[in-house]
This record gives C-alpha cells, structure tokens and sequence, in this order.
C-alpha cells in the first residue's frame, strides 16, 4: 500500500519530463545539425562544406557561420527564395558564384566578414548587382582594397549601413562610395587610410555615423559633414581638427578625437549641437599665457586648401582656439590625458549645459573658480593627476559648486582648499583627495576665507557618502573631523598613526559606514582591543598591510561581509569558539601573507567551514623553517604538529642515546679495567685481612 504514492510520484515525474520536451518541439526542431525556430535556420558551426539543401523552403534567416564552404555556388541559395538576412560570417569564402543571389530580390542584410572575398572580387561584385533590396552589408576583415570595395560596392544604392572594417583601404576618393545616397552608417576602422580627397563622402548625404578609428590620418581640416551625428577618428595620428569655417549649421552631436597627436584645441564648428566631445591622449594645451605674444597676429597659422589647381587660405589664430567654436550644447568634455597647463578665462563659460568634465593627467598647477566658471550644470570634475596646489574661488561666491556630485582631486599637491568649498556643494556625494599633502582642519578653525587655503573641512558636508584621503599623509584624527556627515565609504589607508589607537574618531560615522579601508596605517595588536560595536552598517572592513598579531574583535558589527587582513603579522587563527563568535553576517575573509605558525592554525577547519577564505590558496604557515600551504598540510594540522613534537622527542632520544651507550661502555671498560688494582690499592693501605 505504501509503494503507491512512490509510484504515483515517479509516474507524474515521467510526465512532466515528455510534456517538457514535447513543448521544446513546438519551437524548436533541428535537421541535420541546424536549428529552426520561427524561420531562423541556425547552421552555426556545423562543419558544413555547402548551404544544406534541405531546410524549411520559407526560411528568412539563415546563419551559417563558421562553417568551412570557401565556395558560394550559383545555386547555393536557390531553395530559399524568401531569405531576409543572411550570415556567412568566418566561411573561409573566396567564391561567390555570379548568380549566387539571383532571385535573392528580398535580401536585406548580408553578413559577410572575416572571409577572403579579395581572391575574386570581380565574380563577388557582379553577384552584388541582383541585391535591389539590400539594407545592411557587412564586409569587414576581406583584405579589401578601395579599387575593390569601389567595384563591390558599385550601384548598390538601397544600402543603409556598411562595414568596411579591418580591410587594406588606404584612401577614399568620390568613386569609392558613389551613388550609396541612402546610407546611414559607415564603419571604416582598422584600415591604413592616410588621405581622404575632398568630396569623398559628397554623395552621402544621408550619412549619420561614421568610424574611422584605428587609421593613419594626419589631419582633417575643412571638415563639412554637416549632416554627420557621429565622428569617430580615435587612435589616427591626427595633429589639426578643423572645421569648416562659415555659418553652415552642423548636426555633429559626438565627436570621438581621442589617442591622437593634436597640439591644439580642435577647431570646431561654429554653429553646432556637440554634445560630447573626447579629445583624451593628445598633446593639446592652452599657450597664450605662456607666451608674451605683443601682437596676435604672430600666432596665425594659415592653412592651404589644394583641391586641383584652386587654392584657398583659411587663416586660424592659435590663441583663439576656441572663442569661435559653439560649444553651447556641450554636455561631456573629455580632456584627460593632454598638456594642458592652465585652462583660459572664458573657457568653461562657453559650456553652459556641461555636466561632466575630465582634466586627469594634465600639468595644471591652479584651478580658479570664477563666476560660471566651471558651470553650474557640472556633475562630475575630475583634476585627478595634476599639479595642483592651489584651488582659487572668486571672492563673494559660495555655491560655485552647486550641483557638483563627484570631484576627484586624486594625486595632485594640494594643501587644502578653501573653506566652505565643499560644505556650499550641495549636492556632493564623491569626494577624492587621496595622495595630496593636506591636512584636516583643527577643531577650532575660524571661518577665515582669506589666504591660501591650508586646511580640508569635511564636517557637515551632509550630502557626503563616499571620502578617500588614501596617503595623505593624515596626522591623528581629533574626534569630529568627520562630524555631521553621513559617510558610506571611507578611505583611510595609508596614513600612518591616523587612528592612534583607538576609532573614537569615526564614531561620528559609525552609524552610517558601510566601507571602512584602514590599509597600512600602523595598527598594532592593541587595535584588536578596539571594537567596532556602534558600527552597525558597516560591509566591509579592509585592515591589511597592520601589524596585527591577534584577530580584531568584529563581532559588534551585524553587517560585516568582508573582512581583509592580509599582510599583518598574525601567527594564529582564532580558536573555534572564537570563530563562531566573528560576526555572523561574515562572508568573506582574505588571510594570506600572514606568518601563521603551522601549529596555531587549529581552527582554520571551522573557519573554513563557516566563511569564505577568498585568498584560500595563498594562504601559508612557518614550520620549523619550511613555509607550507595550508591547503597542502598532510593529514589537518594537529595530527602534523603532534607528528612534529613526537618527531622532536625522538630526534632528541637518537642523539641523546648514542653518547649514553658510549659512557656507559666506557665506564664499564674503566670500571673493569681498574677493578684489580683498585682493591688491591685498598687492600694495602688498609692492612686488612681480607675475606678473598
Ligand atoms: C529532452 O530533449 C533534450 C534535447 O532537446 C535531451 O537532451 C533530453 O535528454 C531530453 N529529455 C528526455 C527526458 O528525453
Ligand atoms: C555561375 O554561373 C556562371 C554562368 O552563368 C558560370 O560562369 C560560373 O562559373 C558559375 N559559378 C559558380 C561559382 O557556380
Ligand atoms: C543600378 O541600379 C538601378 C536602380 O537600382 C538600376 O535601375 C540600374 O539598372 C542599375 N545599373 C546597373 C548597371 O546595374
Ligand atoms: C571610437 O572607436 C574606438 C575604437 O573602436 C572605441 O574604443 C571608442 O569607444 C569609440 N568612441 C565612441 C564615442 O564610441
Ligand atoms: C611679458 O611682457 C610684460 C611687459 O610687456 C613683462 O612685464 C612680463 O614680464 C613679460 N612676461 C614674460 C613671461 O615674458
Ligand atoms: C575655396 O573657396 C571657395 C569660395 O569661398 C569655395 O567655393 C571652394 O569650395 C573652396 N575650395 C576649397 C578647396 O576649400
Ligand atoms: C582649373 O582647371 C580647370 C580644368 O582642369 C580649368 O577649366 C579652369 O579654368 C582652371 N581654373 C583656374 C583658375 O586656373
Ligand atoms: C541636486 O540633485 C537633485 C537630485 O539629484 C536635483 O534635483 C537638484 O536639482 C540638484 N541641485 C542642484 C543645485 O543642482
Ligand atoms: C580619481 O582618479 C584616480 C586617478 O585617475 C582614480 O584612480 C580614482 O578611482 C578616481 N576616484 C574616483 C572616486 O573616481
Ligand atoms: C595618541 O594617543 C596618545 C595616548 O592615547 C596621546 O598621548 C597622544 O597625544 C595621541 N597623539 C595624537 C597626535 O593625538
Ligand atoms: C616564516 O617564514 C618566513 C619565510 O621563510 C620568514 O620570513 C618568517 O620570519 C617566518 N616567520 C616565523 C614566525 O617564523
């Protein structure tokens, strides 16, 4: 009677399996190797050496990457007559037979990178000519030259979106993309084009995007695309951007310059709708200061625009870099990575809507806030890497900052900056003054905004959550240099002595810190007396490179996930108990680089039992004068270390043993040797009468 319900149950599980399956077939089927769903014949990677010709006749995608067919045949396609798009992506494919596409009139997308369509592209191109429909073609990685992709491409007009990537094109001239007035999109990365005739995008007139990244530019100048949204010339060796000068209005919404060898601010369209502009790694600076220029005209450059026996001459004043760019759109301005060693009154004016500015890694050496300046739409600044060391406010204006949420000041020599800064930033959340030499304002500070600012104030920067002052160089913290902050994440690390034993500091944040990096700041085993029990939110606690020799005691904080304490001088885990009274909440714990003596790790079982040790591998001990992996310790530890002290009793028993034996002996021979005499000695001086 009891079988019944087993047998119910394992009939029931049976059937749901079939149903499963069943309902899969619905979807799904597959014909020699091919998957079919919904009109889509997945043919990936099957070894395939021809188009199969035996799938659904109302097929309208095909995939058949990856397969070995180096010969499109005439009749290849003929089965499938309603094909929409397909994909011959790594085919090896050399030959694409004249009538290949014959009665392909509705093909709208065809993928054919990675294949060597160069060996016969003449046979390739008069297949080309059927496709009337043809929306999207991929031709990227075909060794192509620009004579090829001419004849490819002739009179393919229905095109929208092309990709000539990674092929062997070195210039454009106005017959390579002839009569492709529909297109859109136009990717010409990774090719060696050095030269671009004027006119060579003319007939595009539709042409939104267009990538030429990874190619050997040495300049643009007269650019005119106005219809142009999207510019990619990264990583080219371009030294001028110039725009074409007048009032044409130009739609150019991203403009990508970046990892090129620019030496000036580009000159960019004067009527515009820019709204991000990347100009990282260049050698681009701001020079007018710099030099004692007594007239302007000294510092024109005339550039001569050759198109056949017509010369034009468009004069630049190099000091004007920008006045006469429309920069009012700009919202993302990327300047990272150049020489700029100041940035011109007026500059950041012209930027009204900017809201994210980077100036990483330059040679600035003062920034001075003036009025709109930066604008006050900015989110996000980034000085990080400079020479900074002074930060200047125009007098009488607090709130410059205003909607300001991220500032990085990262690595620069700031002392301090001026009072109030940061508490009149509303909207702060992410400050970063790791590695300069500043120093926390005394608890007394009179609110003095006069003279070079030598001192940071966080105290009630209430919008604040996120603070690094990694190598700061910090001396003690006093208890309320973080008071009236709400703190999440805080970086101490490598300020030595800036806990000075205790964390009363930090209680003002206690509440709140959920991220607490304590990284080679002198603590000593006294630390592990400092309990973190108001630290009620804090997630991961990060005391690596100390001098700990005992574990802390974090048992006070519920909410600790992560605990790191590499690189401290622990010889011992903490025993069960102990372990089991780490914070519960515990997840991760990294242990490594820790002199761990190999007979005091008994408790690395539970630990490994209740917690995660990230860093498990690379965690090691010291016996005698081996260093062992813990992981690799024969048999558990305290086997090994009863093993070892057995092992000393006896190393002590053969060494002792030999030189016992031989005095024995040696005494015994003596004792034999002398046995006579000796009585005899006794005998004659006793003068007794003896019994023997
Ligand atoms: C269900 O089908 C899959 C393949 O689609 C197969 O791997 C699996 O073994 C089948 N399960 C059963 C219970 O037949
Ligand atoms: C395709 O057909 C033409 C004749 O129409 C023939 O010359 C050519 O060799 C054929 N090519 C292939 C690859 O089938
Ligand atoms: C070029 O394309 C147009 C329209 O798509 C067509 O009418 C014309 O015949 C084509 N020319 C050649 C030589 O194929
Ligand atoms: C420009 O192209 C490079 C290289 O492909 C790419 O890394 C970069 O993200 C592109 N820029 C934009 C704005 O998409
Ligand atoms: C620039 O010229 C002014 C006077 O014309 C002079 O006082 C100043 O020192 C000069 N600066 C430099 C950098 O040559
Ligand atoms: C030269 O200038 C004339 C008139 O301003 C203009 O029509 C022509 O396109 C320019 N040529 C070049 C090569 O810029
Ligand atoms: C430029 O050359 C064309 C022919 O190539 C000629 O018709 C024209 O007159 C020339 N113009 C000038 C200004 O020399
Ligand atoms: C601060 O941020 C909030 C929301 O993120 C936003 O609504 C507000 O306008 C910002 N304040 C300023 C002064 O920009
Ligand atoms: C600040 O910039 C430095 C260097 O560029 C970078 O490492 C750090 O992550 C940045 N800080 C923040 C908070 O983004
Ligand atoms: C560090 O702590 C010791 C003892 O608690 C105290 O005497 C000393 O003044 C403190 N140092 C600083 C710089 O606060
Ligand atoms: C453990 O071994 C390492 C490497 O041999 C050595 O530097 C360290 O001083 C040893 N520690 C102890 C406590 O024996």
């Amino acid at each position: 009677m009891e079988l019944l319900p087993l047998w119910l149950c394992l009939g029931f599980h049976f059937l749901t399996l079939e149903w499963r399956n069943r309902s899969g077939m619905a979807t799904a089927a597959s014909q020699g190797g091919c998957e079919l769903v919904d009109g889509v014949a997945d043919c990936r990677g099957q070894n395939l050496e021809s188009v199969p010709g035996d799938l659904p006749p109302h097929s309208r995608t095909l995939l058949l990457d990856a397969n070995p067919l180096s010969t499109l045949w005439n009749h290849s396609l003929q089965h499938y007559p309603l094909l929409e798009s397909l994909s011959l992506r790594g085919c090896r494919l050399q030959r694409v037979g004249r009538g290949a596409f014959r009665g392909q009139a509705g093909l709208r997308s065809l993928a054919l990178p990675d294949n060597a369509l160069s060996e016969r592209y003449r046979e390739t191109a008069a297949a080309f000519r059927g496709l009337r429909a043809l929306r999207r073609l991929d031709l990227a990685g075909n060794s192509l030259t620009e004579d090829m992709a001419a004849l490819l491409l002739w009179n393919l007009s229905s095109l929208e979106s092309l990709s000539l990537a990674r092929n062997t094109i070195m210039r454009l001239d106005d017959s390579v993309f002839e009569g492709l007035g529909r297109l859109r999109e136009l990717d010409l990365q990774r090719n060696y084009i050095f030269e671009i005739e004027g006119g060579a995008f003319d007939g595009l007139t539709e042409l939104r995007h267009l990538n030429l990244a990874y190619n050997n530019l040495p300049c643009i100048v007269d650019f005119s695309l106005t219809q142009l949204r999207f510019l990619n010339v990264s990583y080219n060796a371009l030294e001028w951007f110039l725009a074409a000068g007048g009032e044409a209005a130009f739609e150019l919404e991203t403009l990508d310059l970046s990892h090129n060898q620019l030496l000036f601010f580009p000159l960019l369209p004067q009527c515009g709708k820019l709204r991000t502009l990347l100009l990282r790694d260049n050698n681009m600076g701001f020079y007018r200061d710099l030099y004692n220029a007594s007239s302007l005209r000294e510092m024109e450059v005339q550039f001569l625009l050759v198109d056949g026996n017509v010369t034009n001459v468009t004069t630049v004043s190099l000091w004007e870099e920008f006045a006469s760019s429309d920069l009012a759109d700009l919202r993302f301005l990327d300047m990272s990575q150049n020489q700029f060693q100041y940035l011109p009154e007026g500059f950041l004016k012209k930027m009204p809507s900017l809201s994210h500015l980077n100036l990483n890694r330059n040679c600035l050496v003062t920034l001075h806030l003036r009025e709109h300046e930066p604008p006050g739409a900015l989110t996000e600044l980034d000085l990080s890497q400079n020479q900074l060391s002074e930060l200047r406010v125009a007098p009488g204006l607090p709130g410059c900052l205003r909607s300001l949420r991220s500032f990085n000041l990262s690595s620069n020599q700031l002392l301090g900056v001026p009072a109030g800064l940061f508490a009149d930033a509303r909207n702060i959340t992410t400050v970063d003054m790791s590695h300069n030499p500043i120093s926390l304002c005394p608890q007394l500070a009179g609110l003095d905004r006069l003279g070079p600012p030598s001192c940071v104030d966080f105290r009630n920067v209430a919008s604040l959550r996120s603070l690094s002052l990694e190598g700061c160089g910090l001396g003690a913290l006093h208890d309320c240099s973080f008071q009236g902050t709400a703190l999440t994440h805080l970086d101490l690390s490598g300020n030595w002595g800036v806990l000075n034993g205790t964390v009363a500091p930090l209680r003002g944040t206690a509440r709140t810190l959920q991220v607490l990096s304590l990284r080679n700041v002198g603590l000593s085993s006294g630390f592990a007396e400092l309990d973190f029990s108001g630290f009620g939110s804090l997630r991961v606690l990060d005391l690596s490179g100390n001098s700990l020799t005992s574990f802390p005691r974090v048992g006070g904080s519920p909410a600790l996930r992560t605990l790191d304490l590499r690189r401290n001088s622990l010889t011992a885990l903490p025993q069960r108990a102990v372990s089991e009274r780490l914070a519960r909440s515990l997840r991760t714990i990294y242990l490594s680089q820790n002199p761990y003596d190999c007979c005091g790790v008994e408790g690395w079982g539970s630990l490994q039992r209740l917690h995660t040790i990230a860093d498990l591998a690379m965690v090691t001990c010291n016996l005698s004068s081996k260093v062992i992996r813990l992981t690799e310790l024969p048999g558990g530890v305290p086997q090994d270390c009863k093993w070892e002290r057995v092992d000393m009793g006896l190393l002590y028993l053969v060494l002792i043993l030999p030189s016992c034996l031989t005095l024995l002996v040696a005494c015994t021979v003596i004792f034999l040797t002398f046995r006579k005499p000796l009585l005899q000695v006794i005998k004659s001086r006793c003068h007794w009468s003896s019994i023997y």
